[in-house]
This record gives C-alpha cells, sequence and structure tokens, in this order.
C-alpha cells in the first residue's frame, strides 16, 4: 500500500517513519510513503503557499494552483476524470472494496483495474476517523493525505479532487500533519504481515466482532475476547506484585474460561466507565447484558 502526503512541513514526519512498527513496515515495503513539500510547487521568490480568505476574516487560506500542481505531480486527476465506481463506500460498514490485485505495471487486460488512490483532506470540518475507516483504507490500493494548514483549503481544491474530509477528533489542530500520522499510522497497521502478531489487530479496541474472530491456536479462547466494538480490557506483565498492588488473581491461575470471562467483563466495565456510547453498536451476548446489569447495579 502506499500513502503520498502532502503539507508544507515534510520535515515533520521524518521521525515518525523512522521508529517502531512503521519503520519496520517501510523498511519491508509492506508500505511506502511518499512525502511532498507543497512550496516546490509554487513559482514565486517566497514560495507562498497561503493567501487572504474572500470575504474577509481571520487567517490565511492554502491557495489551489499549488496543490492542484502537486496532485498532477502525483499522477492525481479531479474525480470526475477518474474511474467511476471505486469511491468510498457512503457506510463504511458497507462491503469493502478488494485491493488491487495486479502487481504494479502489469496491468494485463485480464487483470483487474487498479483503482484510482482515494484522496483525503485532513480538517477539522471532516468527518470521523474511525476503526472502520481504518479497515477501509487498508482494503486500498493508494491514499492520498492533504494536510490542511492555516484557516483551512480554498474550497474548490476539495470540490474538484478530495474524496473525502477527515478529521480525527472533535478539536483543532494547527494543522493536518498530525491528523496524516494518525491515519498512516493505524492504516498500516492493518496490513497484512504489518504486525509481528496477524491477530492482535483484532483482538484490541474497535476490533472486529467476536462472530468473525477466529479461535486461536494457543488455547486461549479467543473468540470470546474479541473486542467486539467494546474497549479492550486491561493488560498486565510481570512482576505479579508491583507498587503493593497484584495482579487479578483470575490471570494467574490459567483457567482459560475464568480469563476470558473475567477479561470479558472488564472490557464492558471499561467501556461502560469511558465510552458508554459505544455499548449501543457493541455486540452483547445475553450474558453480556446481565453483567452489565450487575455492573450498573453496582453504582446506584
Ligand atoms: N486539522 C485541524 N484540526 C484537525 C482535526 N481535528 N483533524 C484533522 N485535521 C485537522
Amino acid at each position: 500500500m502506499r500513502f503520498d502526503i502532502v503539507t508544507i512541513f515534510p520535515g515533520f514526519f521524518a521521525s515518525i517513519f523512522d521508529n517502531g512498527i512503521l519503520r519496520r513496515a517501510l523498511a519491508e515495503g509492506l508500505v511506502t510513503v511518499g512525502v511532498h513539500d507543497l512550496r516546490v510547487f509554487t513559482h514565486d521568490r517566497h514560495r507562498t503557499v497561503d493567501d487572504r480568505p474572500f470575504g474577509g476574516g481571520e487567517g490565511m487560506v492554502l491557495k489551489p494552483q499549488p496543490l492542484a500542481e502537486a496532485f498532477a505531480s502525483l499522477g492525481i486527476q479531479p474525480k470526475t476524470e477518474r474511474v467511476k465506481g471505486t469511491g468510498f463506500s457512503p457506510d463504511v460498514d458497507a462491503e469493502i472494496e478488494p485491493r488491487a490485485l495486479a502487481p504494479e505495471g502489469n496491468a494485463s487486460e485480464n487483470s483487474s483495474p487498479i483503482p484510482p488512490p482515494r484522496v483525503i483532506l485532513l480538517s477539522a470540518q471532516g468527518r470521523p476517523f474511525t476503526q472502520a475507516l481504518a479497515r477501509e483504507l487498508a482494503a486500498t490500493e493508494r491514499v492520498v493525505l492533504v494536510c490542511g494548514r492555516y484557516e483551512g483549503v480554498d474550497e474548490r481544491i476539495n470540490q474538484i479532487y478530495c474524496d473525502m474530509e477527515l478529521s480525527i477528533g472533535d478539536y483543532v489542530l494547527s494543522g493536518g500533519e498530525l491528523a496524516a500520522a494518525v491515519v498512516v499510522d493505524a492504516t498500516m497497521r492493518l496490513l497484512p504481515g504489518v504486525l509481528g502478531n496477524e491477530a492482535s489487530s483484532e483482538f484490541e479496541s474497535f476490533g472486529v466482532a467476536d462472530a468473525e474472530i477466529a479461535v486461536a491456536e494457543d488455547g486461549v479462547p479467543r473468540s470470546q475476547h474479541g473486542a467486539g466494538g467494546l474497549l479492550d480490557y486491561p493488560h498486565y506483565t510481570r512482576p505479579a506484585e508491583f507498587a503493593g498492588l497484584r495482579v487479578p488473581e483470575t490471570l494467574l491461575n490459567g483457567d482459560h474460561s475464568e480469563i476470558r470471562r473475567w477479561r470479558r467483563e472488564q472490557q464492558l466495565r471499561k467501556t461502560l466507565a469511558n465510552r458508554p456510547d459505544l455499548l449501543e453498536g457493541a455486540t452483547l451476548s445475553k450474558e453480556d447484558r446481565k453483567l452489565l446489569d450487575a455492573i450498573r447495579g453496582e453504582t446506584e
């Protein structure tokens, strides 16, 4: 999978791509990231990328021309000129478009056409970035991330080139760079081979629903502790006692079904405490509902 990031701060991404899982994924060629300096596409002495807003008001707006030239240099056409039927699904939970199977540069008549890139504008006005959307992006071949700055980006760029406007949360950042890094990180770790343990991304918070999770071979009944739209349970490692606090006994006794029940209860507790809104969309068993009622009863 390839990401292209268009930014006025290309240096911002150096340390992000030079550490941890992303560094390994890049080194192994599982992910490719191109960072493109918007100022390269200016033609004046001051390399001007912004201008004052029409209609007055605070701040500056990213000019359309350098962005349009940046897109052209990346081979990105206006939306209307791209192949039809390969845009984002209106509902991110809907069917995921498969990754293009044709190897690069080998688009024979029989192979499926490589879908056009998904062009995303990072902005506080965007739709929320979610795990479901990360999964959808991970199923595509190429994503182009445009980092907004100042007061925003000339809206015609959004209109002509961008498939969606994306926000990473209800707060205003100084620009889209941090948001782009978040999108790359959350997406690339879902790609096959990126995480050491292929399964681990499925079992954490916002993982796939229980029903979709395969049973693991290591004896721990994972199918029962898939997140299923809940937050993850707490994790502990050695020592068994730290600062006078002991690891819950259940985790030490090796009884997998008891561990499973304990973890599920912890998921429910954490979700109820921190993100009660998630409970509405979560896959809950009868046992889960009973447990939830009991937990709710504790605080009444
Ligand atoms: N740019 C400024 N704020 C942002 C946000 N919350 N998400 C994405 N891009 C942004």
